[in-house]
């Protein structure tokens, strides 16, 4: 039997990789066999993408970039789930439709773009999570309380926010509040996993 293919997706500070931990963790102790993967991945691509970034890079670079960077990581995670392993992949195609989205001003014709280079070459997740967060309580999770964040990046995460939440209605995403205790919404995403078993 094929795994499941499951993908957590939410702007920077939403919780996503520590509610992957914990899922597998929660998963593997019902006696699933799960595992962890994550984009940008530390392959070749990945690694160009990951941290730093490239000087002068545009949307559209950033975009073919990353979008190859999943092409090569989907064989993976093709070849996981039909060893029957369940696949929790901390963000996937709706990353590079939400930020490279936002950061194009979220110019629609630029948008439907970055989808369909991306659908042909992804596998569908059987459920994505969207970790719903305020760009504001985003930041002070990443900056810590009462840092400065630069304006522009504050704003930056509000649309990529927006983006995320028309491709939650686009692909049928769940839609986590993740400005709950991590217990809360760690139960309600096991629950709808568990539905889905
Ligand atoms: P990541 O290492 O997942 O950071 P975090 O742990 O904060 O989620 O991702 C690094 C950055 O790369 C993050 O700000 C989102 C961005 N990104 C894109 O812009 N497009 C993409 O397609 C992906 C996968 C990530």
């Amino acid at each position: 039997m094929s795994g499941l293919f499951i993908v957590f997706e939410g702007i920077d500070g939403s919780g996503k990789t520590g509610l992957c931990k914990r899922v597998h963790e929660a998963l593997t102790a019902e006696g699933r066999t799960t595992i962890v993967t994550q984009e940008p991945t530390s392959d070749e691509i990945g690694s160009l993408i990951r941290k730093d970034g490239i000087p002068d890079i545009t949307p559209a670079a950033e975009a073919l970039l990353f979008t190859a960077d999943r092409a090569v990581h989907t064989q993976r995670i093709a070849r996981w789930l039909e060893e029957g392993v369940t696949v929790l992949c901390d963000r996937y195609f709706a990353s590079t439709a939400a930020y490279q989205s936002a950061a194009a001003g979220r110019d629609p014709a630029f948008t439907e773009w970055l989808l369909q280079m991306n659908l042909p070459v992804i596998r569908m997740p059987d459920l994505t999570f969207l970790l719903d967060l305020d760009a504001e309580e985003g930041e002070e999770r990443v900056n810590g309380r009462g840092a400065a964040s630069r304006y522009e990046e504050l704003a930056y995460q509000r649309e990529v926010r927006k983006a995320y939440l028309d491709l939650a209605e686009r692909f049928d995403f769940k839609i986590i509040a993740a400005d709950r205790g991590r217990d809360e919404v760690l139960e309600e995403v096991l629950q709808l996993i568990r539905s889905v078993f």
